[in-house]
């Protein structure tokens, strides 16, 4: 049966770093059948709405979706369910994509590129498992309202249930058993809340170690628990002392722009978002649409390249194509090709050419 890949290029450098994954999946993957859609600020202009219906169900009876990036200054002031990243939200929850992998990799040419000294980078490999469609990002209520003094309150609900909590947990489990880093100061999972604050990640650690008690203590995996504040150090101070770090939607978030810039630059790091086995994954760069630099040529292909890779291995059963791009991309990395944010000055299609040569 023929496999579809549904491209959702969006805003900003989106358009841009997907147009090279194209030239990339032609290559590795000619029989793919490639759909395109619309998503974000791009599909608000449209649509009117960040996410329309049509999308959303093209999303669904596809086999793996491919996003570039959402957002930006155009639409500061549209209101917050149409907002580009809406869509995004909209397209994760619509598609229930619950885990949200993020793997920190370090490419042995990059790791002067990194903030950090290269001794504590090199040969990095971690993956934050991140969960994707509850937390504070969808509890209710949430709003800003505006007080009898005139002055104004904004809240949200950071909310877990004991089945989200467990969902995502054994994902983070699977995967660390098949990694199997057991024995680095961290290894097998590392959980991050801040328990010591938050009644939902008192709730996140006790429902853990509940699971783990009753389930999964056999599988030989090691747990360990963090708060998340002093993950965001240990990040820095060690950071291969990690192997999975296990976080909540938004811990997860901030912990894994952290963990970009081990590996050198946002511009270089995929994630995968997965749903139950059998339904369409969604896959994107961790970067957004960068503004900044959109329309210049400017961005790194890379993240937009990887995730595509991820799509090969974790929806479409192509692992073979998958090792080809990673080794294509080390490759040609080892023998210069930079963007700017890597410290050099190749344009986004000139990266996107280092890569294919090496296929
Ligand atoms: P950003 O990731 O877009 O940019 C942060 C910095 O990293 C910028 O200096 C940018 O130039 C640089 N950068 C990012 N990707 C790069 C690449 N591929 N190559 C080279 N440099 C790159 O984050 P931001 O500026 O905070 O957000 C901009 C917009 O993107 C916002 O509207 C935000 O909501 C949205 N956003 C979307 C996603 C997504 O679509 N998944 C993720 C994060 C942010
Ligand atoms: C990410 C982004 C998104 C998030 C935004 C754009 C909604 O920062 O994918 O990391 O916060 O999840
Ligand atoms: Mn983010």
């Amino acid at each position: 049966m023929s496999q579809t890949l549904l491209l959702l290029p969006g805003d900003g450098i989106g358009p841009e770093v997907i147009e090279q994954t194209v030239r990339v999946a032609e290559k590795v993957a000619p029989d793919l059948n490639l759909e395109y859609g619309a998503v974000g600020g791009a599909s608000y202009d449209e649509y009117g709405t960040p996410l329309t219906e049509d999308t959303l169900n093209r999303a669904k009876a596809s086999s793996a979706v491919l996003m570039g990036a959402v957002g930006g200054p155009k639409w500061d002031g549209v209101e917050r369910q149409h907002r580009p990243e809406a869509g995004l939200l909209g397209l994760r929850k619509g598609l229930d994509t619950y885990a949200n992998l993020r793997p920190a990799l370090c490419f042995s040419a990059l790791a002067d590129a990194s903030a950090l000294k290269r001794e504590l980078v090199e040969g990095l490999d971690i993956l934050i498992v991140r969960e994707l469609v509850g937390g504070v990002y969808f509890g209710q209520p949430k709003g800003i309202e505006t007080l009898p003094d005139g002055t104004r309150r904004g809240f949200d609900n950071a909310e877990y249930s004991t089945p989200e909590i467990h969902r995502i947990t054994r994902v983070a489990f699977d995967i660390a058993k098949g990694r199997g880093n057991f024995g680095r100061k961290w290894g097998g999972v590392c959980s991050v809340e801040k328990s010591n604050v938050m009644d939902s990640g008192l709730l996140w650690k006790q429902e853990v170690q509940a699971l783990y008690d009753a389930e999964l203590k056999d599988m030989g995996v090691p747990l360990h628990h963090m708060l998340a504040d002093a993950c965001a150090m240990q990040l820095v101070r060690e950071p291969k002392g990690f192997d999975v770090i296990l976080a909540d939607n938004l811990f997860g978030d901030i912990l894994s722009d952290e963990a970009s810039m081990l590996t050198g630059s946002i511009g270089m790091l995929p994630s995968a978002s997965l749903s139950d086995a059998g339904k369409p994954g969604l896959y994107e760069p961790v970067h957004g649409s960068a503004p900044d630099i959109a329309g210049q040529g400017k961005a790194n292909p890379a993240a937009a390249i990887l995730s595509f890779e991820m799509a090969l291995r974790w929806s479409l059963n192509r692992s073979d194509a998958a090792d080809e791009i990673t080794r294509a991309v080390g490759q040609a990395l080892e023998k210069g090709a930079r963007t700017g944010d890597i410290g050099g000055s190749m344009s986004t299609s000139q990266m996107g050419d280092a890569i294919l040569a090496e296929l």
